[in-house]
């Protein structure tokens, strides 16, 4: 029987059912399976996977199986898993009664405690020290390691304080007890480490930093930044999933509904478009003067969000930036505002500030689905009482009121993923402990595995051409600098 922990392994029907439907929207995972089947390139790589267990994520570890590799999974999120998907992965091709799939510690709605048992429970591989690899998305996974080690050089794990987050007095406890149980685990195990490929903007950005510090212990592939990745994903997978999820949650008519965004970044673009296409007047603001431009030549109007408290109906939130919506913010909304997040962490609105309001009362509607009932207040900002509506306690609404991205999109992203999985393993001695991307070429390689599902008919370009601008026929078409 293989090692798991889901919510019901009898819905693995339903699971791969759906699977089978994603696999022909997947064009790019496809590709690959075919590709290297005969080589099998992950032969011998054990994969810790954290990365929301959704049926996408379901077609990305079966193609990492079909390539060879051993998998463990967990998802990077309390609300993302879908239970359906995650028990079809773990069946695979056994039975409900002798699953003979992959190990999967994912369940839609996870408490903080469970989150990080799980995380863990990838890192505990039988026979060995722990994974050779890390699929990461958010950097949750690669921090466990790098704390892990951290703490156990040290000797101790520090005591959390008040002011710390929950999540990471949860992590401290967690690391506390491997300590106790095994002062050398997470040590010896980042040594047998290959590397790490990052999946979104958030992780991308600790990677960043950890390497700025001389701390990463192993080579990093950001998977966020090949074009293919990031101009789609972040994109026009949240244009459709930012609506899906507003819709599931809601059910509000759009149309006509003043909708403010926080950031212009390229999940800030997609989440207007989306709401602009929905019929609401799109308001959005911006720290950039880059995004802010772009956003008043797109056509929207830029605010400051405290400019437009009364006015906005949504408030959804794309930063990957900490407390852009403030407790007073809050108070000072429309009634039955709604309020979302669609960044990687739960804390660009401020719901624990909230919490700790005076009289503030929290009303289940439905899961992932709350009515904060706010106090009236007296002063300069006078209000009677009023209530905003919250989606997945502010965590990421589109994965948490819906089901995520579609598969067309994420095929991309995790064609990505899936060669930078390929290149680290086989090619780890090339690479230092920085963080690098993948080749224009394999960037042009995963937009090309995906043309003829859409019926694309690329232009070639002739032998002269090619001269005259200075590329080779076969690509890459861009320079490194150039911007899409
Ligand atoms: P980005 O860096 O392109 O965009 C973020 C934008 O927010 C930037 O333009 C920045 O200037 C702006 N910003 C930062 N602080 C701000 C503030 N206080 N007020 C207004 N604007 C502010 O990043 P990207 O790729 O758009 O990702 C954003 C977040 O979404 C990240 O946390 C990322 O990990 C996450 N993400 C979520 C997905 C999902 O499915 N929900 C999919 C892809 C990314």
């Amino acid at each position: 029987m293989i090692d798991h922990k889901i919510a019901d392994i009898s819905l693995a029907e339903a699971g791969r059912h759906q699977i089978r439907l994603a696999e022909h929207e997947m064009p790019g995972l496809m590709a690959l399976r075919e590709e290297y089947a005969a080589a099998q390139p992950l032969a011998g790589a054990r994969i810790a996977g954290s990365l929301h267990m959704t049926v996408q994520t379901a077609v990305l570890i079966e193609t990492l199986v079909a390539l060879g590799a051993d998998v463990r999974w967990a998802s990077c999120n309390i609300f993302s898993t879908q239970d359906e998907a995650a028990a079809a992965v773990v069946v695979g091709v056994g039975t409900v009664d002798a699953p003979a799939g992959v190990p999967v510690f994912a369940w839609k709605g996870e408490t903080l405690a469970e989150y990080w048992w799980a995380a863990d429970q990838i890192f505990r591989w039988d026979g060995h020290d722990g994974p050779n690899m890390i699929l990461d998305d958010g950097g949750d996974a690669t921090m466990l390691v790098h704390k892990g080690r951290e703490f156990e050089r040290a000797g101790a794990v520090p005591v959390g304080t008040e002011t710390d987050p929950a999540e990471y007095r949860i992590l401290l406890e967690l690391l506390r007890k491997s300590l106790a149980e095994d002062p050398e685990r997470f040590t010896r195990m980042s040594e047998g480490i290959q590397g790490v490929s990052e999946e979104t903007t958030t992780g991308v950005n600790r990677l960043y930093q950890l390497a700025s510090g001389n701390e990463l212990l192993f080579p990093a592939i950001n998977v966020n930044d090949s074009v293919t990745k990031s101009k789609f994903d972040n994109r026009y997978g949240i244009r459709h999933s930012l609506p899906d999820g507003l819709n599931r949650a809601t059910d509000v008519l759009i149309g006509g509904k003043v909708a403010f965004i926080v950031g212009y970044g390229d999940v800030g673009k997609g989440a207007a478009e989306a709401l602009r296409g929905q019929g609401a007047r799109v308001i959005v603001s911006e720290i950039d003067p880059i995004c802010a431009l772009q956003a008043a030549m797109d056509g929207y109007q830029v605010a400051r969000i405290e400019d437009v408290l009364d006015e906005a109906d949504i408030f959804i939130t794309t930063t990957g930036n900490t407390r852009v919506i403030t407790v007073q913010h809050l108070l000072g909304m429309k009634h039955n505002a709604i309020v979302g997040n669609i960044g990687h962490f739960d804390d660009e609105i401020d719901l624990a500030g909230l919490a700790a309001v005076p009289g503030v009362e929290k009303i289940d509607i439905k899961p992932q689905v709350h009515e904060w009932r706010l106090p009236a207040s007296a002063g300069d900002g006078a209000r009677a009482a009023h209530s905003v509506i919250v989606l997945s306690e502010g965590r990421l609404l589109n994965l948490g009121n819906a089901t995520g991205h579609p598969s067309f999109v994420m095929s991309n992203s995790f064609a990505n993923q899936v060669i930078a999985q390929i290149e680290l393993f086989a090619g780890h001695e090339q690479y230092e402990r920085q963080v690098y991307r993948l080749s224009k070429k394999l960037d042009e390689k995963v937009a090309r595995l995906h043309l003829d599902a859409l019926g694309v008919k690329l232009t070639e370009l002739t032998k002269e051409q090619a001269d005259y601008i200075g590329v080779d026929v076969a690509g890459p078409y861009k320079s490194d600098h150039y911007r899409y």
